[in-house]
């Protein structure tokens, strides 16, 4: 039986079935599997996961009764290596049948191997894709009709067809402390890399190091974030929905002078925390805390807050193809509630003069723009502030920056600086 395959099927069950995050059940695979299959089994993974609604379309096509089950998980992965990889078709048919008999199903196995043998015949020239313009870049881009129907009411359709299209460039980044450079990067980790706007930070290809206390692999979003913080930043900096301390440890790491507060609702989230900032050799405070409830303590205490509230993370699909699957319309406006709970409460900790940071990785306007918009007319207290971010010159002097992947390079996120004038 081909190993990679029968690893990608129990991996993809395991999100299909059990709701699992992709990259969780991924890594426990991979942790567990010959180096040699690693490659191919994290390919067949995402590019299911990511491809989801354009493999249910095709192979509704192909069949009477659309199948469910393991059986769909078959006809998916086998219809992704056909349309996708370049693995010879009666090897893709042969090894996904002989994988379906784990089944002990003779019918269905039998129903698999036809399915596919059809599909690999014509699948090269398949172009039955829905009329309608919206619904047939749902299906080529497997983006959810509704979010994309949201997308074009915040965005118009051109931009929103836009946004769909483009994969944001999927490059690993990576940043390393002690002002290492390219060449010492090269002799010390053996990697080949590449500058990106920040300095310390770099596109990193090949195999990963281990992780140490010099290098940590982190997100340009995630790192523009960070630096915006730290930005102009004195005193005390508190970020609320800190877990697992990305950009918390990175601020402290910019700026050694100023102390560093990081809460998350889950301990064993903030215990992620601590594990992160010990890594990196850094201190800061952390706490569990429902950041929905006020603490007295905390009360004007802080120069710059950050509200990385959760958020539907429609930004960072490319990490996280699961999110397509599972999230839902009415998910949207849930956590807007939530969202607007954290920054009015988390508002309150903010010093007069000081600034309160809004960030997100997703692009609705409703759990961006419109969430400060409200903020704004509920608070006449704050008001819109300024981003300094010199890296990236089309966002530094905004208030509020929404980044979008076609025209950003970057992951889509958003981020808004107010400063509370009394
Ligand atoms: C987008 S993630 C934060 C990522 C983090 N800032 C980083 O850079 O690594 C959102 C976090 O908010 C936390 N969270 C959710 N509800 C919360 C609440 N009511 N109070 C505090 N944290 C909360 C989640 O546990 C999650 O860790």
């Amino acid at each position: 039986m081909n190993n990679a395959f029968l690893k990608s099927f129990t991996t993809l069950q395991q999100v299909y079935n059990e709701r699992a995050f992709s990259s969780i059940a991924l890594n426990k695979t991979l942790h567990f599997c010959k180096a040699q299959d690693k490659a191919l089994i994290t390919k067949i993974v995402y590019g299911v996961l990511d491809n989801d609604i354009k493999l249910d379309y095709v192979i509704s096509k192909y069949v009477k009764k659309m199948p469910k089950g393991d059986t769909l998980i078959f006809l998916k992965m086998g219809t992704y290596c056909l349309m996708e990889l370049s693995i010879p078709f009666y090897a893709v048919v042969n090894d996904i049948a002989e994988l379906a008999k784990v089944t002990e199903d003779k019918r269905l196995v039998g129903f698999v191997n036809a399915t596919l043998k059809s599909i690999a015949k014509t699948i090269k020239s398949f172009d039955n894709y829905p009329t309608d313009e919206l619904e047939k870049v749902s299906v080529k881009y497997s983006s959810p009709l509704w979010a994309l129907k949201k997308l074009v009411k915040d965005y118009g359709k051109d931009t929103a067809i836009q946004i769909v299209s483009t994969v944001a460039e999927n490059r690993t980044t990576a940043r390393f402390a002690n002002g290492l450079d390219a060449e010492q990067i090269q002799k010390l980790y053996n990697l080949q890399v590449e500058p990106t706007p920040f300095a310390d930070a770099f596109y990193i290809d090949g195999k990963l190091p281990t992780l140490d206390s010099n290098f940590t692999v982190q997100s340009l979003s995630s790192m523009a974030i960070a630096h915006i913080c730290a930005n102009g930043a004195n005193g005390n900096f508190l970020d609320c929905c800190s877990a697992p301390g990305g950009k918390a440890v990175y601020v402290k790491q910019l700026r050694a002078d100023i102390a560093v507060t990081a809460c998350d609702v889950h301990e064993h989230r903030v215990q992620l925390i601590n594990a992160y900032a010990s890594r990196m050799g850094v201190q800061i405070q952390t706490h569990t805390q429902d950041m929905t409830q006020y603490h007295e303590p905390f009360d004007s205490a802080f120069d710059t807050v950050l509200c990385d509230v959760p958020c539907s993370g429609f930004g960072v699909l490319n990490n996280r193809p699961d999110i397509k699957l599972f999230r839902e319309s009415l998910d949207i406006s849930n956590l807007m509630k939530l969202q607007q709970q954290i920054l009015q409460n988390c508002s309150k900790y903010v010093k007069v003069g000081g600034r309160l940071v809004y960030s997100t990785c997703t692009i609705f306007q409703h759990e961006n723009w419109q969430n400060i918009n409200k903020f704004l007319k509920n608070n006449p207290n704050f008001t819109l502030g300024t981003i300094v971010l010199p890296q990236f010159p089309s966002v530094d002097g905004n208030s509020t920056y929404q980044f979008l992947p076609h025209k950003d390079g970057t992951q889509g996120f958003y981020v808004a600086v107010l400063t509370r004038k009394e």
